[in-house]
């Protein structure tokens, strides 16, 4: 065969395949619009029923910019491709998705295409919303269409090329998306399959807490195994968790109810708002999850937690040598704006629990522990008391990776963070 031969055959074989590919992308139509249905239609129990999977979804957290009617959309979320807001989701027929079918919807939540046919960016997590199943679909469609509708228009999502372009999601798609519920496991009870069926899929668990790839999937083959979320590292939970004193299930419960537990201290950050939700459902919700999140299991080889919290005061309050890290001049610096700024709270007696208790301190990265030094701690409704004050108006930059250095060296035996200038500067950086 001619080179020319071949070529031309490469060509024709191209434009089948990719042709072929094209016609599957361009498979969805357009769903057509009704009149948004009568609230009453529905009825109670199952509004009320959609009302706890919105909770459990964080819908609202992230269809509600700052100030903005709930489910109206417009919050801005950054993506390493660019920006992309979220829309509204009331019933309003014009702006939001009162003309939506529940067919419409379910499409939405399981295979993340609009009602016109446009695919939908995974920022909206359908990759974990499609385990969702279509009793509980129905739900969370009576629950929304039953809200009040909201006129407001979400800015339009516009990415820059190729990720503008909405068709790229389809191989997306192909490659990560796995449609539909997963069949519960009849070898475990009842609470710990309505604890993977929430942690899974509605609380969008790994989303935050797994790390991607390039592409930005979840890499399901280390679910779980800690990821980012919104400049914050998310722990490790499981058999990779780096917490100081191992969770178990009551932790779990303490803390997915109150946002605190005395072994592991206060939440913060994106976690707060997944918190904030999760006290508002019943309790029986959080027993499900947390006998699910201690199912994955805990470090091999941990010791007692009493020995372990106690190792922890020492270190914190007492008559200890400095470790060798100390040596550390920035280490030294940061030692010093410690007693100045923080030991008046984080001391001997101090209601915080000891500093190398904190995720934010044995962390993989020195993120956490930057957002709460510049912004302090607000903490969710059931930790009130668990407050700190912001001090990113009152120390600079130095002062702040004097101090993450300095807390790293004095609280852990964990290796020093080398990356705390650059973080810094990206916590400082304004929000979109
Ligand atoms: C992590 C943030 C996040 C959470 C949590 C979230 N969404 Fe979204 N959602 C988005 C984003 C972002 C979009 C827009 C995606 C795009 O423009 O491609 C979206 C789009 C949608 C759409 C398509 C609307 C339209 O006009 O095209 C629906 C329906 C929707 N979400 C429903 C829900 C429901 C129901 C929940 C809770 C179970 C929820 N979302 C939770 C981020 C989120
Ligand atoms: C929007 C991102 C996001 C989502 C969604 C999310 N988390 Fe988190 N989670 C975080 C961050 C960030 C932290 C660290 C908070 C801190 O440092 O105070 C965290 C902390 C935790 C911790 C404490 C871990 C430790 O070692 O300190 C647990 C447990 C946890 N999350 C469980 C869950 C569960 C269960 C879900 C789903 C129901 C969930 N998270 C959903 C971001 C998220
Ligand atoms: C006015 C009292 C007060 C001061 C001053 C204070 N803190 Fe805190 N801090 C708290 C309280 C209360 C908590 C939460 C208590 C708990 O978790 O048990 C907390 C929690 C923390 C946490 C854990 C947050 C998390 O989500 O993991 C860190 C880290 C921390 N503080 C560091 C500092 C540093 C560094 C300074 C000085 C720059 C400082 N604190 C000053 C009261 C204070």
């Amino acid at each position: 065969m001619r080179a020319a031969q071949l070529l031309f055959g490469i060509v024709v074989a191209g434009v089948i395949v990719g042709g072929g590919a094209l016609a599957y992308a361009m498979r969805y139509g357009a769903i057509d619009p009704i009149t948004p249905p009568n609230p009453s239609t529905f009825d109670r129990a199952t509004v009320d029923k959609g009302k706890t999977l919105a909770l459990l979804g964080d819908c609202a957290v992230c269809h509600t910019r700052p100030g903005g009617d709930p489910f109206s959309g417009g919050l801005p979320l950054k993506s390493p491709y660019g920006i992309i807001y979220t829309t509204n989701i009331t019933p309003d027929p014009d702006t939001g998705i009162g003309k939506w079918s529940e067919v419409a919807f379910k499409r939405a939540m399981r295979e993340g295409i609009d009602n016109e046919g446009h695919y939908l960016y995974p920022a909206f997590p359908y990759d974990r919303f499609t385990k969702t199943t279509d009793e509980d679909i129905h739900a969370l469609y009576a629950f929304l269409m039953s809200q009040k509708p909201v006129k407001y228009e979400a800015p339009e999502t516009a990415l820059a090329f190729p990720y503008g372009i909405r068709l790229g999601v389809a191989a997306w798609n192909f490659l990560y998306l796995k449609q539909g519920p997963d069949a519960p496991d009849a070898s475990k009870d009842a609470a710990w399959n309505r604890g993977r069926y929430i942690v899974e899929g509605l609380g969008h668990c790994g989303s935050c807490h797994s790390p991607r790839n390039f592409m930005g999937a979840e890499i399901l083959a280390k679910v779980y195994q800690g990821g980012d979320a919104e400049g914050w590292a998310a722990p490790a939970l499981g058999t990779h968790s780096l917490a100081t004193i191992g969770w178990n299930e009551a932790a779990y419960v303490n803390y997915l109810i109150d946002g605190w537990d005395k072994n592991h201290g206060v939440t913060a950050g994106p976690m707060t708002p997944v918190i904030n939700d999760l006290a508002e459902v019943n309790e029986d919700e959080v027993y499900a999850i947390a006998k699910y999140l201690a199912s994955l299991g805990t470090p091999a080889g941990a010791k007692p937690a009493e020995q372990v919290y106690a190792a922890a005061k020492e270190k914190e309050y007492g008559a200890v040598t400095p470790p060798p890290t100390m040596k550390d001049p920035a280490a030294q610096r940061g030692q010093a704006i410690f007693g100045r700024l923080c030991a008046n709270c984080h001391k001997a007696g101090g209601t915080p629990v000891p500093m190398a208790l904190y995720s934010t301190v044995v962390g993989p990265n020195p993120s956490n522990l930057i957002h709460v030094i510049i912004d302090g701690v607000r903490p969710p409704k059931g930790a009130r008391d668990k407050s700190m004050p912001a001090f990113g108006a009152s120390v600079t930059d130095a002062d702040i990776a004097d101090l993450a250095t300095y807390i790293r060296a004095q609280f852990t035996d964990r290796p020093a963070w080398t990356d705390i200038a650059a973080k810094v500067a990206e916590a400082r950086a304004p929000k979109p």
